[in-house]
């Protein structure tokens, strides 16, 4: 399967395409509202047929491109059954597997950044959304995050996958692309070697981090996959 790398720079998310190089079937994990121009451009050059958006979690720092995606390129949402959505077309479950062309996606269930956090899983490489971050994790301050849930993802799912995973995170801000699972089982600093769970979750409910700027218009926006009025003018990046 092809992997294509996307970023949108006001939020820091990485967003990915993937597809089947002989059929053309594609996949965009994770699409930004404001890059959604870019993504058919790119979509429509490569002579890609976008067949699902993926959602690793419902957001709070930018507003998804699905819906409008799905308007234009008649695409279907995916999220986790536990995302609260309320336009998705398939709700996805622990251990599901999404076909494209003659690959697959699997589907494993890493919640504890938000009730609904999924990671999408393709041989050797695991998209991690904010359940785990190049040497970081997701926050679990809001959106019913859980520390030790998280943990628990990360060390009892996600750490029993091979070392030599590549991890392509949902969001980096310090200019790095992506990680594998034995550099974060080595050195992510709250879940890798030496931490324990109380560790985790005491520097989890210690870090006292301020609300995502967007929040309150992402968050009731990306339930409806993006799709809201804003009233003239004022549409959401
Ligand atoms: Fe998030």
């Amino acid at each position: 399967m092809e992997i294509r790398q996307l970023f949108d720079p006001q939020s820091s998310t990485y967003s990915y395409l993937l597809w089947d190089a002989a059929s053309r079937e594609a996949a965009l994990i994770d699409p930004v509202h404001g890059q959604v121009s870019r993504d058919i451009q790119l979509i429509r050059e490569l002579g890609l047929n976008l067949i699902y958006t993926l959602e690793t979690h419902v957001h709070a720092d930018h507003v998804t491109g699905s819906g409008q995606l799905r308007e234009t390129l008649n695409s279907i949402v995916l999220v986790h059954e536990d995302c609260g959505s309320k336009c998705a077309d398939i709700l996805l479950r622990d251990g599901d597997l999404i076909p494209l062309g003659s690959g697959k996606i699997s589907i494993m269930h890493t919640p504890g950044h938000t009730l609904g956090d999924v990671s999408y899983l393709i041989p050797g490489v695991a998209f991690t959304g904010d359940t785990l971050l190049i040497r970081g994790c997701g926050r679990t301050d809001f959106q019913s995050g859980d520390p030790g849930t998280l943990y628990d993802s990360i060390t009892r799912r996600l750490f029993t996958l091979p070392d030599d995973t590549i991890v392509y995170p949902g969001h980096d801000y310090s200019g790095r692309s992506y990680t594998t699972i034995g550099e974060e089982k080595a050195h992510n600093p709250r879940a890798g070697k030496g931490k324990s769970r109380d560790d985790f979750i005491a520097i989890m409910n210690g870090l006292r981090l301020d609300p995502p700027r967007h929040m309150h218009e992402a968050l009731p926006s990306n339930l409806r996959c993006g799709i809201i009025d804003y009233g003239p003018g004022n549409l959401p990046r």
